[in-house]
């Protein structure tokens, strides 16, 4: 069989050319990175199961109409998304303070915010994905006014949708973040959920005990990064049998 051409390398997956038109192969590696690359592991089977966790969270968004670029799973660690024109912005939906906000505005971790927030960071590794205001999206032509209204109203459904589902299995969504793309039908443009969800870009908290289920536990080194995965995978039923945690082999004397 002929090598598939390889489109683009990123962090996390790789984005191979598709069967047809219009279409990628989008590839989950095992690979961890932190803090833009300066901590990094393999976790093994952390692709395989964010495959399956944005397959479930995608294909719940589209059941509502929200419209995103999967088509289908294809195996343990590829799906087949559309061809999409990414908008270099990364959309961040908070509805608690953690993280850089936490730290920015002097506020305690998991502190409730008045309203869900959703800001906007330039995809931009080199200067560290600075936040950026809609003034400098729109001034800059990175995304226009129309469409950042499109982006806010979307963001808050997916926040609606995911703070629900999470929720319904003891996980405090925390904040997200997505990534939208343009498809284009000749002249017609459409705004769709691109890149992927995932733990891996999502901050998940056990409601119970506060317990962090997402890639905080990696940054932080707060213990085993695909327990936690799994543990989500698990809550929503969606667990590849071949990842399933079975008892070690005991010692027969
Ligand atoms: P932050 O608190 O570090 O700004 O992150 C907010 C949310 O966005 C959190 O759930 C992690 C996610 N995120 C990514 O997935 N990729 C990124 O490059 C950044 C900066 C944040």
């Amino acid at each position: 069989m002929a090598r598939r051409k390889l489109v683009y390398e990123g962090k996390a997956k790789i984005l191979y050319e598709g069967p047809e038109p219009g279409t990628f192969v989008q590839y989950f590696k095992d690979d961890a990175t932190a803090g833009n690359g300066a901590k990094k592991d393999v976790i093994e089977g952390k692709g395989v199961l964010n495959n399956r966790l944005s397959e479930f969270f995608m294909t719940g968004l589209g059941n509502i109409g929200i419209p995103t670029h999967f088509i289908r799973r294809l195996n343990m660690r590829e799906q087949l998304i559309r061809q999409v024109e990414i908008i270099p912005l990364e959309v961040i939906v908070r509805n608690f303070a953690a993280g850089s906000m936490a730290k920015r505005l002097g506020m305690e971790e998991g502190a409730t915010l008045p309203r869900p927030i959703v800001e906007f960071s330039l995809k931009d590794d080199k200067l560290g994905d600075p936040l950026v205001p809609e003034e400098y999206i729109i001034a800059f032509g990175w995304a226009s006014q129309q469409d950042m209204d499109d982006i806010v109203s979307m963001a808050l459904r997916v926040n609606d949708f995911m703070s629900g589902v999470m929720f319904g299995v003891g996980i405090k969504l925390i904040d997200f973040k997505i990534e939208i793309g343009r498809i284009w039908d000749n002249d017609f443009m459409r705004l769709v959920v691109a890149d992927e969800i995932s733990p891996d870009s999502c901050r998940l908290w056990d409601v119970e005990t506060g317990q962090k289920l997402d890639k905080d536990v990696f940054r932080q080194d707060l213990g085993s990064l695909s327990d936690a995965y799994t543990e989500v995978a698990r809550r929503l039923g969606v667990l590849p049998s071949n990842v399933t945690h079975r008892p070690k082999p005991t010692l027969i004397n």
